[in-house]
C-alpha cells in the first residue's frame, strides 16, 4: 500500500465511520481489506482504493465495516450493569411512577450482547416494573451485526462470556450448538443501522443512554461533537453510561461525572432537553413488562 493509498484510505473511514488511524497503522487495514478485496476479485489495496474512490456502492459499506471493532460480551465489565440495577433504575422507577414508561438506548450495541444483557437486568426487576412501558432501542453502525443482534443466537463461547449460567438457562434455549435469546426478550428491543456521525435527533429522548467502547475509536473533535448532540436527546435528570476508557472529562461541560459511580454522567444543564426534537419514524417498539 502505497502513502497515498493509506491516507486516502484514513481520510475515508474517519469521514464515514469517524475512525481516526494514527499514522502506523497500516498493518491493520492490510490485515482487515486485503481480504476482503481479494474476495471483490480485486489485486489489493491500490484496486480497492480506486473503487472506492469511483464509489462503489457495496464496496465502501463493506470496506466501513470491516474496519469496525465489535468486540462485546455480556454484562462487559459487570459494574455498568450494577449500576444500572442498583442506582439508575431506581431512580428512573421513582421518577417515572407517573408515567411508567422508561425509554433506553444502546449506542453502537454492536451484536446485542449489551442491550440483552439491559433487557435481563429489566426482567429481573420484576413486580417493580409491572405495567411499564419499557422501550429499548439498539443501534449500531453496521448491518452485520445488527442482523446478529436481532437474530440473538450466540455460540457456547459467546454466552460463557459474562452471562451467568442461571440467565442463561432462563431466557436463552439451545439449539443444537447455540443458544437464541427467547421471544420475549427479543420482543423488548428494537434494533436499527444508525452512525453516530449522522444526525439521531429523530430517536427522541431517553432515560438512560449506554454510549460504551465506541467513542475510543474516535478524535477529540468528533466525540465533542457526539456527546452535545447527546446532551440534546437525554432527559434532565437522565444519565449517560460511557465505557471504562471514555469520559467526558476535559471534553465538554454538558455532562458530569457521577462521584463514586465510575463511567455514569448526568446532562449538567437541565435546559438541554428543553428543545425535545420531535419522535419521527414507525411506531416504537415497546415492551410491557408482564407481572410473575
Ligand atoms: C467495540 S464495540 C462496543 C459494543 C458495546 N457497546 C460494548 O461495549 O460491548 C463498538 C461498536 O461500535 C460500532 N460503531 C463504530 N463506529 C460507529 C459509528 N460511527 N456509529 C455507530 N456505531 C459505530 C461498531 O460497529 C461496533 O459494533
Amino acid at each position: 500500500m502505497t502513502p497515498t493509498e493509506y491516507e486516502y484510505l484514513r481520510k475515508f473511514l474517519k469521514d464515514n465511520s469517524g475512525l481516526d488511524l494514527s499514522a502506523d497503522k497500516q498493518y491493520l487495514i492490510e490485515s482487515r481489506l486485503l481480504p476482503l478485496a481479494r474476495k471483490a476479485g480485486l489485486s489489493g489495496i491500490g484496486e480497492l482504493v480506486q473503487k472506492l474512490q469511483g464509489g462503489a456502492r457495496p464496496l465502501i459499506t463493506n470496506v466501513i465495516e470491516a474496519m469496525t471493532t465489535n468486540e462485546t460480551f455480556f454484562f462487559r465489565d459487570k459494574v455498568p450493569f450494577d449500576h444500572f440495577r442498583d442506582h439508575i433504575m431506581p431512580e428512573v422507577i421513582k421518577a417515572r411512577a407517573g408515567r411508567r414508561s422508561v425509554r433506553i438506548w444502546c449506542a453502537a450495541g454492536s451484536t446485542g450482547q449489551e442491550p440483552y444483557s439491559l433487557a435481563m437486568s429489566l426482567k429481573e426487576m420484576g413486580a417493580a416494573l409491572t405495567g411499564w412501558r419499557v422501550e429499548i432501542i439498539a443501534t449500531d453502525l453496521s448491518q452485520e451485526v445488527l442482523e446478529k443482534a436481532k437474530a440473538g443466537i450466540y455460540s457456547q463461547f459467546e454466552v460463557q462470556r459474562g452471562l451467568p449460567i442461571q440467565m442463561l438457562m432462563k431466557y436463552f434455549k439451545q439449539t443444537g450448538e447455540t443458544w437464541q435469546v427467547n421471544p420475549e426478550l427479543r420482543a423488548m428491543i428494537q434494533h436499527r443501522q444508525l452512525n453516530l456521525l449522522h444526525d439521531f435527533a429523530s430517536l427522541g429522548t431517553f432515560d438512560v443512554i449506554f454510549c460504551r467502547n465506541v467513542l475510543i475509536y474516535f478524535d477529540q473533535d468528533t466525540k465533542i461533537n457526539i456527546f452535545n448532540r447527546l446532551a440534546r436527546q437525554i432527559e434532565p435528570d437522565g444519565f449517560l453510561v460511557l465505557g471504562a476508557a471514555e469520559t467526558v472529562v476535559g471534553l465538554t461541560d454538558t455532562f458530569r461525572p457521577i462521584p463514586e459511580r465510575r463511567g455514569l454522567y448526568k446532562p449538567n444543564d437541565p435546559r438541554a432537553a428543553a428543545a425535545k426534537p420531535a419522535v419521527a419514524g414507525a411506531a416504537p417498539r415497546v415492551a410491557v413488562m408482564a407481572g410473575r
